[in-house]
């Protein structure tokens, strides 16, 4: 039997919500009722989603570089000493490169695997014992059709959320009898900054919408049942390879 969960009131963490699929999942968590923390590097961006909400006294602003150490302290801080716990982890900032494989640096590919793998499991790895306490614990990893794919020019992203997958899996099976879900979707191309910068090429007709990623993710945060939901991947109907 599928339980619906109430989230009005519950605590969640939205990494890179200052734009694009982070962005639409904050006003989509936001409309449960969720207080929200949100993370990413730019104050402005994460102000105006957090207005954009209609409800910015829920929502504390987290400007962040994920990938300084320092970061995530405080992130951790601020949820442990404001939120006094944490019901629901969407772990989204990302980046991507397009480039040729040879013209890929060795730094590129740390700061890609950095953002997109490492501190994802940093961040689930840090709040697990917050997310133990909760009624409703709930992660979800943004990953990408890239996933399962490789397209040319994307070594280093492509390797990013390959890693991403596995460790997702691996986590949802070694947590789930303790009541957490953990979850990744992974979308072909989204309508964002991100595309928009990466494939300058790519018409934006026809595009999956931010939006559509945000209910996924509202409806994986809200509905509980027995089995394991350890992916969902929307494709898009056109052939190009996305990022
Ligand atoms: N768009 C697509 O077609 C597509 C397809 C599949 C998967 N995805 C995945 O979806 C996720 C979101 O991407 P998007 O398309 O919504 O792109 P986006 O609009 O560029 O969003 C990425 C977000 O991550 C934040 N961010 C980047 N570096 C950061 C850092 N070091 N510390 C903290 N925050 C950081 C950015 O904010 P600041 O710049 O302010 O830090 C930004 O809000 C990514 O994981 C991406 O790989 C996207």
């Amino acid at each position: 039997m599928l339980e619906k969960l109430d989230l009005t009131g519950k605590r969640g963490l939205i990494t890179g919500a200052g734009s694009g699929i982070g962005r639409a999942i904050a006003l989509r968590l936001a409309e449960e009722g969720m207080k929200l923390a949100l993370v990413g590097r730019s104050a402005d961006k994460l102000v105006r989603t957090a207005a954009l909400t209609g409800r910015p006294l829920d929502m504390l602003v987290l400007p962040v570089d994920l990938t300084q150490p320092r970061g995530i302290d405080d992130i951790m801080r601020i949820l442990e000493g404001h939120f006094k716990g944490l019901d629901v982890l969407v772990n989204n900032a990302g980046m991507a490169l397009n480039r040729p494989f040879e013209e890929t640096s060795e730094e590129d590919y740390d700061r890609i695997m950095n953002l997109n793998a490492r501190v994802p499991f940093v961040l689930c790895k840090r709040t697990l014992k917050l997310l133990r306490q909760s009624e409703c614990p709930t992660i979800i990893n943004i990953g990408s059709v890239v996933a399962h794919d490789g397209y040319a020019r994307q070594a280093a992203y492509a390797a990013s959320k390959h890693a991403l997958l596995g460790m997702t899996k691996a986590l949802a099976k070694e947590v789930y009898g303790e009541g957490i879900r953990v979850h990744m979707i992974s979308p072909g191309g989204v309508y964002t900054d991100m595309i928009a910068i990466a494939r300058p090429d790519l018409s934006p007709e026809g595009m999956i919408q931010p939006e559509e990623v945000a209910e996924l993710a509202a409806y994986l945060a809200t509905h509980r049942g027995g089995a394991v939901i350890d992916e969902i991947r929307l494709h898009r109907a056109a052939k190009e390879p996305f990022i």
